[in-house]
């Protein structure tokens, strides 16, 4: 369904730090007057200095402490029931560093979308640039994806690449991906309000009139990076 300013696009985001992705996506959201409701943004640590951002963008946000709660399971349900409650019609996943447990995953099935730091199948978990480095990796990036009950597995809905330099410390690799992870999942974004994003039962997203491609995501080469190298 497409949206449009009377019926906007709801998401909740999520992160647990500085929220540099969640800031692309709501500048965007300004600048280009996306179709998109911000309902919370979230955080699972009250001292995340992206919820200092958000409230001075007069955004609703919130924190919800893990550590509030006896279990993983406790604080997925409470999760839960705060977002019910605000109706989200996606959940993105923003830097949000707690792994949801599969009955979460379950009750928003389709509705969860996150950004990792790599190129998905490969590197899923944490230090994702000192594992590109250690394989030897010459392209390395980020995947905007579906979130289903396996960590870092779901159904890939955009990837951005980079290629991996000489000298390249797992900082700089950091570093030159963040504006490309920025750019993937405001674009991400704009096809979601677009209502251009469908998944499949079995697995596959297609992407509705993205231009060069049937289905799946974009790959954004950054090369004036490698000239400023040379
Ligand atoms: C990003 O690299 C994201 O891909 C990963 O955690 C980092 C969060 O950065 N999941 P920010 O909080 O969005 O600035």
């Amino acid at each position: 369904m497409e949206h449009t300013p009377e019926r906007p696009l709801r998401v909740a985001i999520l992160i647990s730090g500085r929220g540099s992705n969640m800031q692309a996506l709501v500048r965007a959201i300004a600048a280009e007057r996306l179709p998109v409701q911000v309902c919370t943004v979230l955080s699972n640590r009250a001292d995340a200095a992206g919820l200092d951002w958000a409230r001075a963008q007069g955004l609703p946000a919130e924190s919800l402490s893990h550590r509030d709660y006896d279990s993983r399971d406790a604080f997925d349900a409470a999760l839960l029931a705060r977002l019910d409650a605000l109706a989200p019609d996606v959940i993105l996943l923003a830097g949000f560093m707690r792994v949801l447990g599969s009955d979460f995953v379950r009750h928003f099935d389709g509705r969860i979308i996150n950004i990792h730091p790599s190129l998905l199948p490969a590197f899923p978990g944490l230090h994702t640039h000192q594992q590109a480095l250690a394989q030897g990796v010459q392209w390395h990036g980020c995947t905007v994806h579906f979130v289903t009950p396996v960590l870092d597995h779901g159904p890939i809905i955009a990837q951005g690449a980079i290629p991996v330099l000489g000298g390249d410390t797992p900082d700089d690799l950091a570093a030159r991906l963040l504006p490309v992870e920025h750019q993937i999942y405001v674009q991400v974004l704009r096809w979601l309000a677009q209502g251009r994003v469908s998944l499949y039962d079995d697995g596959r997203v297609e992407v509705s009139d993205a231009p060069h491609r049937a289905w799946a995501g974009a790959t954004i080469f950054h090369l004036q990076d490698c000239h400023e190298h040379e």
